[in-house]
């Protein structure tokens, strides 16, 4: 697999690559909803500290751990030392348990942008349209196989390329259209209201629960604690400046999920006529504010249609790094295959992902923990398995190959790395020992041992 490995030609077509993966609906769909759920400005606060500190330490961890070897998450780790080859395999259980439930969202963004290509814009404004459309049974399922089989196209077809070509136009329109929702719905009477509530932090709403899941979020919108950003950084010129790219790639992606926040948080205020409760929608925010939104301005269609197709694309790119990394582990542990390891990926997506589709209708009984299925996959991914993986990255940085190797490799070619002490203090201590607590807090919090 080695020698086929082929070189990022610049440092901007890598930016751009792992800023591929990194923005999609984790920025969009899942950055709003967990603002508007935990606390507005103080989530948005723990949200930034912890991506210049914390986030920084793992990216430059993991990029630095796939350019050192050369070799993807399962053989980084073993060609490091040995005992170490288990963590591979728990990071890429990760990506198994996001792309299904990841894809059901990724069918509701389709339907979307089919509602209102076809001129609905005022039916998707309706109160009960997005529980009806999300409580039934064939049409989620079939919006969500589309874009199960459109990213594996993709995928067999090996035209990534392409794809990624095509959204490096697309992505700075999203960037700009949102740029422009957003200030169109701070123009709007009561939006300043739920302006403070974004940005101003409380701390007496501060929890442990608002850390966690600003944690989990982080790992997730930057595709860390999965392997994923080892394998960019085997692809990655020992030339281009790490920090750099890493700094930019956090600007990049933190800044779309703060635009995505200020477009949807003020609106939930807007439209729900002083109801706070509405914040707590959970996963089906953006599809029940941002139509009520689109059907309040003028081409509000128009704008609505642009808009879910460039979120699908934003999907689509992280799905196929979703998919690729599934697939590529296969391939390379059974020695099967293209196309037939993506049919086998395929199949197991559509059986996983649908009990996530009928939990929010006619499987709504099932709760595990007291979560809908969707929303226990997504926990058991975010808050469990990757503070996990993360963890043990730390100790494995910190105290076995020692930082120095990381830093050494940050500053290959003479490249600056400026953050060497705020790496070293991270990634030995603090990281640690937050993700320690934050491991014992999430799993007490499901067993329902402690309510935090
Ligand atoms: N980071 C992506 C997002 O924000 C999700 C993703 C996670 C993509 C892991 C690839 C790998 O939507």
């Amino acid at each position: 697999m080695n020698e086929n490995r082929s070189n990022f030609t610049s440092k901007i077509g890598f930016i751009l690559a792992a800023a591929g993966s990194a923005v999609g609906l984790g920025n969009i769909w899942r950055f709003p909803y967990l603002v508007a759920k935990y606390g507005g400005g103080t989530f948005l606060l723990c949200y930034i500290i912890l991506a210049i500190t914390f986030g920084f330490t793992l990216m430059v961890a993991e990029i630095a751990l796939g350019r050192k070897t050369g070799l993807s998450a399962i053989g980084a780790f073993k060609k490091l030392d040995k005992r170490f080859g288990f963590l591979g395999v728990l990071a890429a259980v990760v990506p198994i348990i996001i792309l299904p439930y990841y894809s059901v969202i990724g069918g509701w963004v389709i339907k979307y942008f089919a509602t209102f290509v076809t001129g609905g814009t005022k039916a998707a404004a309706g109160d009960d349209y997005f529980t009806t459309f999300i409580g039934g049974v064939r049409s989620p399922i079939l919006w969500f196989a589309l874009f199960v089989v459109f990213t594996a196209v993709v995928v067999i077809l090996g035209v990534e390329k392409g794809i990624e070509t095509v959204s490096k136009f697309l992505m700075p329109v999203l960037v700009v259209l949102t740029i422009g929702i957003s200030i169109y719905v701070l123009t709007m009477d009561g939006a300043i209201e739920g302006l403070k509530y974004y940005i101003m932090p409380h701390m007496s709403d501060f929890s442990v629960k608002t850390l966690l899941a600003a944690m989990g979020q982080l790992f997730y919108s930057m595709s860390l604690a999965m392997g994923i950003m080892i394998t960019y950084g085997s692809y990655m010129k020992k030339s281009t400046s790490l920090e750099g790219s890493v700094r930019q790639i956090e600007i990049f992606d933190t800044g779309i999920a703060f635009f995505a926040g200020l477009m949807i948080v003020p609106a939930v205020f807007i439209f729900s006529g002083g109801d706070q409760s509405a914040l707590s929608a959970g996963p089906g925010l953006m599809f029940i504010t941002l139509p009520k939104v689109f059907a309040s301005m003028p081409m509000g269609g128009f704008v609505g249609t642009v808009f879910f197709i460039l979120v699908f694309f934003a999907a689509v790119t992280s799905a196929i790094s979703l998919m690729e990394t599934i697939v590529s582990i296969l391939m390379d542990r059974f020695k099967w295959k293209r196309k037939f390891t993506c049919i086998i990926v395929v199949i197991y997506v559509l059986l996983m992902g649908i009990p996530s589709s009928l939990g929010f209708g006619v499987w709504d009984f099932i709760q595990p923990i007291g979560m809908s299925i969707l929303d226990f996959w997504d926990f058991l991914s975010n808050s469990v398995l990757m503070p996990i993986v993360a963890l043990f990255t730390c100790i494995f940085v910190g105290f076995f190959i020692k930082p120095k190797t990381i830093i050494e490799e940050a500053s290959a070619e003479g490249a600056a790395f400026k953050s060497k002490k705020l790496f070293t203090v991270m990634i030995k201590w603090i990281a640690p020992i937050l993700l320690v607590l934050i491991l014992i807090s999430s799993v007490m919090n499901a067993l329902g041992i402690m309510s935090l």
